[in-house]
């Protein structure tokens, strides 16, 4: 008889955002005159980039003509697209990044949770509570944690909670952990990381022979320039950190697909006999069996991101959506409400008014106002009370939601 993997149920049901789609379907259902706008999923809405796109056609017309086809492309990516990477976003700021350490994917969602695959069954893992929650699911999955108590929290992890009173920056654990996820721009917080804040964990990691995982997914979106945009921006940072990148928030690749991933050389782990293994070469040899790398056509998209007219429609959008930001901050601010981050990431976090659950303010926002965001209980038990919107959506629908929430604190 077949088995199953049994750690999947010790999961809740559903993950977070396919459960808000469920109950949101259910109530557009049974209101079909309701106009839902959605401020939940951080998804983007605004057109791919004009440089992008015609990239693209290109690429299709290369796929046209047998001089030009292209098969199988290289697992880790093209490596036209991974050396502008390295020199555009990380050589210019002056971290020290290889091309050959980049690898081209299909998102930071699935490399977090695919990079489980290359680290042992023991080590001890530690995530930031309120969290994305992909970090938690795909470490159950993977058979790392016990089973959930009450509140959510699995039994295993380290949880380091993270709110208004530690700016919503986790503090150094007093124990020794060897798996940590930082993720800054934050998600879903919004908040952001000093230099020395991060110096902090590498002076950590290194100390204890860890290893950070950095999601930097919304690093575009960082308008202090003082703030670090890469791990690698970290003296030491080589030794101790994977970064995780994507081209989902700033280009508008969430159903284009388009990620990376940064495995420095020198980077390293324990084998079980206490040797110490490259971490790039079992990520190399994972990518190389179990992925067969991003299509051509997606990656001369991502490619055109560099050109100076990508840059300049790229900076466009971001400005874009981070003016939606400045918007839904003021206006929620007016509204009497106590709001969090929306300055250097698309994200805003809420407290809930009058004491509301996360859950029943989504219901009340969706019941009264029929808008849509998600509820910060959702991304971890310290998230109860808190609300996360997105700035993601056209100007005309986040200014009817500011309307519409104002009304609701009339
Ligand atoms: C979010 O809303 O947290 C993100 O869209 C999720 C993601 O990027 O996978």
């Amino acid at each position: 008889m077949a088995t199953i993997n049994d750690n999947y149920l010790k999961l809740k049901a559903g993950y977070l955002f396919p459960e808000i789609g469920r109950r949101v379907n259910a109530f557009a259902e049974a209101n079909p005159e309701a106009n839902i706008i959605r401020l939940g999923i951080g998804d983007v809405t605004e057109p791919l980039p004009e440089a992008c796109r015609a990239a693209m056609v290109r690429a299709v017309e290369d796929m046209g003509d047998r001089a030009s086809f292209k098969g199988y492309g290289p697992e880790q990516g093209y490596n036209w697209l991974r050396e502008k990477i390295a020199s555009r976003d990380f050589q210019a700021r002056g971290c020290e990044v290889d091309a050959s350490e980049i690898f081209i994917s299909d998102g930071s969602k699935c490399d977090t949770g695919n990079i489980l695959d290359i680290f042992g069954k023991n080590n001890k893992i530690a995530v930031t509570d309120p969290v994305y929650p992909v970090y938690v699911d795909t470490n159950v999955m993977a058979g790392n944690t016990g089973t959930a108590n009450d509140k959510g929290e699995f039994e295993g992890l380290v949880y380091l909670p993270i709110s208004a009173e530690n700016d919503f920056t986790a503090a150094i654990p007093d124990e020794k952990v060897d798996l940590i996820y930082l993720c800054f721009p934050n998600n879903p917080t919004g908040a952001t990381a000093t230099k020395e804040y991060l110096k902090s964990w590498v002076d950590y990691a290194k100390a204890n022979g860890s290893i950070i995982f950095f999601d930097a997914a919304y690093e575009a979106f960082i308008t202090d320039e003082s703030l670090p945009h890469s791990i690698y921006e970290i003296e030491g940072a080589r030794d101790c950190a994977i970064e995780f990148r994507s081209f989902s928030k700033n280009a508008g690749f969430t159903g284009t697909r388009c990620a990376l991933t940064v495995v420095p050389k020198t980077l390293t782990a324990k084998a079980a006999d206490g040797s110490d293994v490259e971490l790039w070469k079992l990520w190399n040899r994972r990518q190389s069996t179990k992925f067969n790398g991003v299509s051509y056509i997606v990656q001369r998209g991502a490619e055109a991101v560099y050109s100076e007219e990508g840059q300049a429609q790229i900076r466009d959008l971001i400005a874009f959506y981070m003016e939606n930001a400045r918007i839904i901050r003021e206006k929620l601010t007016a509204a009497g409400m106590q709001v969090y981050g929306g300055i250097n990431a698309p994200y805003i976090w809420l407290k809930t008014p009058s004491g509301l659950s996360s859950w029943d303010f989504f219901d009340k926002l969706l019941q009264t106002c029929h808008v849509v965001g998600t509820p910060g209980s959702g991304f971890g038990a310290a998230g109860e009370g808190y609300f996360r919107i997105s700035a993601f959506n056209s100007r005309e629908n986040v200014e009817e939601v500011m309307k519409r929430i104002a009304q609701l604190q009339a």
